[in-house]
């Protein structure tokens, strides 16, 4: 079959480098990709959210199977633009309707999602601007430090945790009062959890649903986890304190209640969730739902994913993925992120990019690279993710500390400590 997959990270690449060894697979084009794609696949310019644009390519070249990789094509409805077309209605979709990702689109929503399913989660309360009062009210009642978000997309940035009630008072105000545009019209104000984070990942045809391998990021820029947040700077997977008992708890509280929750609420998904997990005490906790992959925890979840992802796919879009086993790598693996030397802030892209060939132990995913002039070059903050296995993650880290070393770009910048908190 011909399959079309949109976006351009490091996450899609992890996701064409698998789609790209199904037998099942005849074409595989992505839109609009990046230098990494375009070794597994045609490139195609054309940005996640020209619904036109896609839908006439995919036309023209006989596409089986969209597959979306970021959320804002998703939120903004491009599987119902699909679904609306009777001329589009052979191609399958792998992502939510606009309805079900609500659940990555609307904070509020997806809060409230949880609350009607008695999914684990942190306390909270959302406002609007005409209940300043109210909210600042409700701040008070709890224990610092406070966590605000945006109730809208907001590219990962919508999330303040601060320290001081004062703080807390000031940046709901800024907020509410547009600091995030629309998005933050609305604002939910949660209880602090404690704990370590987990990302834990299903596919679901809407009713059925099977667990992929657990990942976990590393957000922020610094080592041990010190500086600013980032887009991921590395994952690890297996997670160690995702134990069988644990992920147990992940199936039975969270992930088979989610897919209940959605089709009893008649919410048409068939795609990925991402569950944001945090462990209290054992206990896991929502902290999110995303409605797409992770990323960079999609550069290790696939490849130790064992099983064909195309099958799997088929599956999600015939409503038979109960008739299918996901079958998990041994080895664990390690995505170490280099990135361009000033980010998350300013930084500057062009460099030419050296090394990245003949690397026996580490897989190479290319995020923020293009080619120029036949040169790869940087293109991005996050520019290339390396992946190695090892037979733990201690191992599977060296080696892709060694690749760290050997692919050169001015001004190059990376962790060294992924995994070693676990
Ligand atoms: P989100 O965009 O919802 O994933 O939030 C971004 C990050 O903020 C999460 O990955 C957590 O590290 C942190 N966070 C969000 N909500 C909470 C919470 N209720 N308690 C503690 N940390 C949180
Ligand atoms: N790694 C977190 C995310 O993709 O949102």
């Amino acid at each position: 079959m011909n399959i079309l997959l949109l976006g351009s990270g490091g996450r899609e690449h992890a996701l064409a480098w698998k789609i790209a060894q199904s037998p099942r697979l005849t074409k595989l084009y992505i839109a609009p990709g990046n230098a990494g794609t375009a070794l597994v696949g045609e490139n195609v310019a054309l940005k996640e959210t020209d619904f036109d644009g896609i839908a006439a390519f995919a036309r023209e070249h006989a596409i089986d199977m969209l597959v979306v990789g970021p959320e804002v094509p998703l939120v903004e409805g491009i599987a119902d633009y699909f679904k609306a077309r009777p001329e589009l209605s052979g191609i399958r979709v792998i992502g939510p309707s606009k309805a079900g990702a609500q659940l990555e689109g609307s904070k509020d929503f997806a809060k409230a999602f949880m609350m009607r399913h008695c999914i684990p989660t942190a306390a909270y309360k959302t406002f609007n601007g005409t209940m300043l009062a109210e909210a600042e009210a409700f701040l008070e009642t709890l224990q610092p430090p406070y966590v605000l978000k945006a109730d809208g997309l907001c590219a990962g940035k919508g999330v303040l945790i601060v320290p001081n009630l004062k703080n807390a008072k000031e940046q709901l105000r800024e907020m509410l009062g547009g600091k995030f545009g629309t998005a933050s019209a609305q604002v939910v104000i949660e209880e602090f959890l404690n704990g370590i984070e987990c990302s834990v990942f299903a596919l679901t045809d809407g009713k059925h649903y099977q667990i992929l391998p657990e990942a976990k990021d590393y957000k922020r820029i610094g080592e041990y986890d010190t500086g600013l947040n980032t887009g991921g700077m590395g994952s690890v997977s297996p997670v160690p304190f995702a134990t069988k008992e644990w992920m147990q708890k992940v199936e039975d509280q969270i992930v088979r209640p989610t897919v209940e929750g959605l089709a009893e609420e008649g919410l048409d998904y068939k795609g990925f969730i991402f569950f944001g997990l945090i462990n209290c005490d054992g206990q896991p906790k929502v902290i999110e739902y995303n409605c797409r992959m992770g990323d960079p925890e999609t550069e290790t979840v696939m490849p130790r994913l064992k099983t064909d992802i195309v099958e799997l796919f088929e599956a999600v879009a015939n409503g038979t993925l109960d008739q299918c086993a996901v079958e998990q790598d041994e080895r664990a693996a390690v995505c170490v992120m280099l990135v361009s030397g000033g980010y998350p802030l300013e930084y500057k892209k062009g460099f030419p990019i050296e090394g990245t060939d003949g690397l026996a132990d580490t897989i190479v995913f290319h995020a923020g690279t293009a080619v120029k002039d036949g040169q790869l070059v940087t293109n991005g903050g996050r520019v290339i993710a390396l992946t190695s296995y090892g037979a733990d993650k201690a191992e599977a880290l060296a080696k892709s500390m060694e690749a760290a070393q050997k692919v050169n770009f001015t001004d190059k910048y990376y962790r060294r400590d992924i995994g070693k908190d676990l």
